[in-house]
Formats: structure tokens, sequence, C-alpha cells
């Protein structure tokens, strides 16, 4: 049995729970806390889990802490739960699941020694389809990492990365669910630009996406393999592909993902 605190139930903090309770942790052993009350008797009322207003009550006896503030609270979070989590009888892991707050501004927070990671989530953890990239910090136990997978692995695939990569892992992985929801709603809006109803647009797009994912990943093939598969000569796919082409869609992601990974590292800085 792992008891879990969860600091912070926001998005992020909730889908983990979510993703906990679903993969089989009892939410008896998930401790969860937020500043305000309301949202705790919420979280309370549809997990069963138990709420804490203090987060440092939170971590006690804890196996493993997840850090589900937003980035400019992680070292102040890890200032109040850092006495508790010394006087634990087990040796507490913390991970930050925040953006851009480095290794080692953690270390500097928590006394020398604690066993911490970083992890790089996304919000499909809530049904159990997440990516999560790890970073295991140096006084992290071969033990203490592979129960923090287990528990990841309940909400999804987990990669493992070098903490360098984590600004990019940000913006290929934890922001990209938002861009995708953009091209769908993007292309439910030309189905009803060319007639079709909202309800009719928005399935037969949600199915067509979810197929082509489906195809990525069972088949093997390349992206570009499946793509030419599909564009016949001078077809229909090929003059949709040449359109999206010429309106700059590669060189879109390419600005998105830089500007987001920029955003990261500022992030970072802004807390040392
Ligand atoms: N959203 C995403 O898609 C995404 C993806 C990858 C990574 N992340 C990372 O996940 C973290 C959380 O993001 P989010 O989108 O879940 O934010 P959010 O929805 O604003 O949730 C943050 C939660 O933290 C609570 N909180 C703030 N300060 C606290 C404190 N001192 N003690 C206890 N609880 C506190 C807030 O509730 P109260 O006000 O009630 O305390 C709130 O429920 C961020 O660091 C972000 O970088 C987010």
């Amino acid at each position: 049995m792992t008891t879990v605190a969860i600091i912070g139930g926001g998005k992020i903090g909730e889908a983990l729970l979510a993703g906990l309770v679903a993969g089989g942790v009892h939410p008896h052993d998930i401790r969860v806390a937020n500043r305000r009350a309301e949202r705790g008797r919420e979280l309370s009322n549809r997990y069963g889990v138990k709420v804490f207003t203090d987060s440092a009550e939170a971590v006690w006896h804890a196996d493993v802490v997840f850090l589900c503030v937003k980035p400019h609270h992680i070292v102040g979070v890890l200032e109040d739960i850092r006495d508790t989590i010394d006087s634990n009888d087990q040796e507490t892991s913390v991970v930050s699941l925040a953006a851009g707050i480095t290794l080692r501004a953690m270390e500097e927070a928590l006394s020398a020694g604690t066993p911490i990671a970083r992890v790089m989530p996304n919000t499909p953890m809530l049904v159990r389809k997440g990516v999560c990239a790890l970073t295991p910090g140096r006084h992290l136990g071969a033990e203490q990492e592979a129960q923090i997978i287990k528990l990841l692995q309940m909400v999804g695939v987990v990669v493992p990365v070098a903490e360098k990569h984590l600004d990019a892992v940000t913006a290929v992985a934890g922001s990209s669910p938002a861009y995708m929801y953009l091209v769908v709603e993007a292309m439910i809006d030309s189905g009803i630009a060319l007639g079709l109803d909202y309800a009719t647009s928005r399935q037969l797009v949600e199915g067509s996406l979810a197929g082509a994912m489906a195809m990525l990943q069972e088949t093997g093939q390349s992206p570009a393999e499946l793509r030419a598969n599909v564009s016949s000569p001078a077809g229909t796919t090929i003059a949709a592909l040449r359109s999206l082409e010429e309106s700059g869609v590669r060189g879109a992601f390419f600005r998105a993902t830089d500007a987001c990974a920029k955003r990261s590292r500022e992030i970072g800085q802004q807390m040392q």
C-alpha cells in the first residue's frame, strides 16, 4: 500500500487523482491539499479521498508527494512541507509536475538528500491516457523511482528524459492536447462552413482523428507514409495538403512549440 499526497487539486491534480483511483489506488490512501476548503469538499465528494487545507498535514506519512500547484507556488509549498517530510518515518519522495522549476531549485528548498523527481504530465491523465516524462533527481533511489513509475503508469505512458529536455517535452506533450483541441475546433467549424450541422461535423472529425491515431499506433508506419498512402495523384487530399502547406501549418507548429519551450525556460529562470 502506497500513501500518496497531491498538493494542488486543480486541473492536473484532479487528472492525476482520478487516474490513480481508476487505476486501483484506494481513495483513503490519497491525501489532497487545496487552500480552498470548498474545492477540497468537491474532490472528496467526487472521489472519496482525504482532503486538507494545510499542505504539511497532507504529506504526513506519505510515501510519494505530487506537487500539482502553479510553478510560482512550488518553492513556497516545499518550504511548508519540508519539516513534516523530514519527520516522516518513511523516506518520502517529492515529485513536481510543474513546468520550468528545476531539480536544483527544488533541492535548495528541501533538506539535503530528500529524494525528488520532475514529471511533465498532460491532462489526458484524467482518462488514463496521459503522457508523463520523468527525470529523477540524484537522491532518488531505484525502488523509489519504480514506485513513482508504477503510480504514473496507472494514468498513462511514462517516458524517461534528461532534465535538459523537459522544456521541449512541455512543448510537444505537456501543452499539446490544447493544440489538438484547437485543430479539432477548426475542423468542426470547417465542416459547418461547408454545410454540416455541429453534431454531425463533430462526430465526423472526432471519429476521423481517433481512427488516424489508432492507425499510426497500430500499423507502425510513419506519419509521412500514412499521409502519402491517402494522397492520390491530382486528388482531393493532396489539394487540401497543398493548401495546408501553403498556409504554413508546419511552420506554425515549429513556432508554437518554440514559444512554449521558451516560456517554460523563462518560468524556471524567474523562480531562481
Ligand atoms: N494544465 C495543464 O495542461 C498542465 C500540463 C502540464 C503541467 N502542468 C503543471 O501542473 C501544475 C498545475 O497546473 P494546473 O493547470 O492544474 O493549475 P490549477 O488548475 O490552477 O491548479 C492548481 C491548484 O493548486 C492549488 N494550490 C495553489 N497553491 C496551493 C498551496 N499553497 N497549497 C495547496 N494547494 C494550492 C489551487 O487551489 P486552491 O486555490 O484552492 O489552493 C489549485 O487547485 C502547474 O505547475 C503546471 O505547470 C499543467
